[in-house]
């Protein structure tokens, strides 16, 4: 969701900005632009649609060292050439970039700008004028940009240029992701580090209510008091060619084929030196001293939750919610005396989960997050974090992030389990690598997967998944990935469940995706399936090897009952993966999905 990248050295800026930008476009976004600053002014180009539109109208002939670029997903306005950023002031000496949202900007413009006529629907296009606006009122610049970030309300990443002093970028973050990157005789400013990888692995992380005069020999940083701040650069551990889709045509199939190694490296990463499953006894001890786990997420994160429920609450018998981020501040529940919240986000930067990060830590609760990205938001600000190695997963729709988060929360249950005296049931670093292994079986069957995509699901209208127990809670993920990418409405539903209304809905030929990877529910969810077949739908069952009955569809290797949903949402990745193909949709880059959604 709206991605940020600046560059000011002395070399051209277009060609690194717009790569930047290309690396970003897997947050997701509808028009772009980018401003580039040389002795003559400073040029914007911008643009609807996707960053090879933007290409088609920069003007090659302008040679500048300094630029900004963005990457926008519409919330103020509607995607269009005018709403895309950057934004200049009225007389044109400020040009601005911004990601977040800014709540009170409807007051910031009758209180200060009155008579200011816009020439865009966005919020951002007031916090340049804002920033004029002080210019003229005799500030200099610094104090007129600190001054503007001081009455905002929200969430926002900025990268200001100012036409008479053509040495700066001006930066600042609250609460949305930005980073500044260090090169020699250059400096960078990215949402994230990928985007820059291009020219420097050295990042500063940035803290929020910060500003940041980034200049080509240096950067300085200052709290919005004033206050110098000295920080250290980190090395973003990062291959370039892990952000390549090399010979795949898509991330996603890419990012589909690459969990059996994300499974082996979780295994590697959290394996001591005697071979034991390991995480920081810190950790261990957090968990072992809450009377109860609140897990937070969104999307994707938050199905991995309901699975980490069953492994916590089965192994290590601590009681565990399980909660949607984004109502957790309406809905909030009654807290147990000693509560730990868990974060679970690839991304590490869902602003509805942070919202809740940051109100529990002022309530004082201990807080762990569970995410792909090392040093993102919610990774620094939580207590503790657990990493899922899984390595940067760029596709829209979340596949190896899902299976790894699945696997860490299994670690994390085993481990705590072990450490409370409760001997395991089962081998779980044995049992990972049959998962891994297992996928690999299934790999060999997409050519059958395909079909089943083409069978079932090429010009349906609607499709469900049904399943009892864990089965269930897989279904919920198949769906949303088969939405996601397809457009195909597609719901999950508890096998027992889709009787009491839904069943209303299953036309002749209508598709149900039935899961059947558990012996004690095995039966009752084929009764279920009969339910639906004797209204005319359209069975596919995916069951698993020694459960299998005539007539299923799929079958995946076995592993350990625990651990099917591993395995099981293969498949169903891989279905959502073929329909979206067949129906020709952009596998990669579905309509109004960001990948990292940085706005509540
Ligand atoms: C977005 C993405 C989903 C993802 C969700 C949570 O909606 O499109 O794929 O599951 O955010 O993201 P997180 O980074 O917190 O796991």
């Amino acid at each position: 969701m709206c991605g940020i990248v600046g560059y000011i050295g002395n070399n051209d800026a277009k060609e690194i900005l717009l790569k930047g930008l290309e690396k970003l476009e897997y947050r997701g976004y509808d028009s772009a632009g980018i401003a580039v600053s040389n002795e003559e002014g400073v040029h914007v180009f911008k643009e609807k649609g996707r960053i090879a539109d933007l290409r088609k109208i920069v003007d090659d002939e302008v040679f500048a060292p300094t630029g900004i670029g963005h990457t926008r997903w519409a919330t103020h306005g509607v995607p269009s050439q005018v709403n895309a950023h950057p934004h200049k002031s009225a007389s044109g000496r400020f040009t601005i970039v911004h990601n977040g949202v800014i709540e009170n900007y409807d007051l910031l413009k009758k209180e200060y700008l009155p008579n200011q006529e816009l020439k865009s629907d966005t919020d951002t296009e007031v916090v340049v004028q804002l920033i004029e606006h002080f210019v003229e009122n005799g500030m200099n610049i610094k104090a007129a940009f600190v001054q503007t970030l001081k009455l905002l309300k929200g969430s926002y990443a900025i990268a200001l240029l100012d036409d008479q002093n053509k040495e700066v970028i001006y930066v600042a973050k609250n609460k949305s992701p930005l980073l500044v990157g260090l090169g020699d005789s250059f400096n960078v400013v990215a949402s994230d580090a990928m985007a820059m990888l291009q020219v420097t692995n050295k990042y500063v992380e940035l803290v929020d209510k910060e500003i940041v005069i980034v200049e080509k020999s240096g950067i300085s940083i200052e709290t919005l008091d004033g206050e110098v701040i000295s920080r250290e650069a980190y090395t973003a551990e990062l291959d370039a060619s892990d952000i390549e889709k090399g010979t795949y045509p898509h991330y996603m199939l890419k990012e589909i084929d690459e969990q059996p190694l994300a499974i082996r490296k979780i295994i590697q990463e959290y394996q001591g030196q005697d071979g034991k499953l390991t995480i920081d006894s810190a950790i261990v001890e957090a968990v072992k001293n809450a009377d109860r786990l609140y897990i937070i997420a969104a999307g994707t994160s938050y199905h991995a939750g309901l699975l980490g429920k069953q492994f916590i609450e089965k192994s290590a018998k601590i009681p565990v919610e399980v909660h949607v981020a984004s109502e957790f501040g309406y809905n909030m529940p009654l807290l147990s005396e000693k509560p730990l919240f868990i974060f679970i986000t690839q991304s590490g930067e869902t602003a509805d989960s942070r919202a809740v990060l940051v109100h529990v830590k002022e309530l004082g609760y201990p807080t762990l997050t569970i995410t792909n990205v090392p040093g993102s938001t919610l990774s620094r600000e939580a207590d503790h974090t657990l990493l899922l190695y899984a390595g940067p997963e760029i596709a829209v729709a979340s596949t190896k992030a899902y299976t790894a988060q699945m696997a860490v929360l299994s670690i994390l249950a085993d481990v705590t389990a072990k450490s409370k005296g409760y001997e395991p049931e089962f081998d779980l670093i044995h049992e990972l690598g049959i998962i891994a292994n297992a996928m690999e079986v299934i790999f060999e069957e997409k050519e059958d997967i395909e079909k089943i995509a083409s069978e079932y699901l090429a010009t349906t209208r609607n499709a469900f998944f049904i399943g009892r127990g864990i089965d269930f809670y897989v279904g919920l993920e198949g769906s949303l990935k088969l939405k996601e990418i397809s457009y195909i409405q597609a719901e999950g539903f508890a096998g027992g469940e889709l009787k009491h209304g839904t069943i209303a809905l299953i036309e002749d030929g209508t598709p149900i995706i039935a899961l059947a990877t558990q012996e004690s529910v095995n039966l009752s969810i084929r009764g279920n399936v009969k339910e639906v077949v004797a209204r005319g739908a359209n069975p596919c069952i995916i069951s698993m090897k020694g459960l299998e009955m005539e007539g299923d569809r799929f079958i995946v290797p076995a592993v350990h009952e625990m651990l099917t949903p591993l395995i099981s949402v293969v498949p169903l990745q891989l279905i959502a993966y073929y329909a979206a193909l067949h129906r020709g949709c952009d596998v990669d880059k579905p309509r109004n999905l960001a990948k990292s959604v940085t706005v509540e």
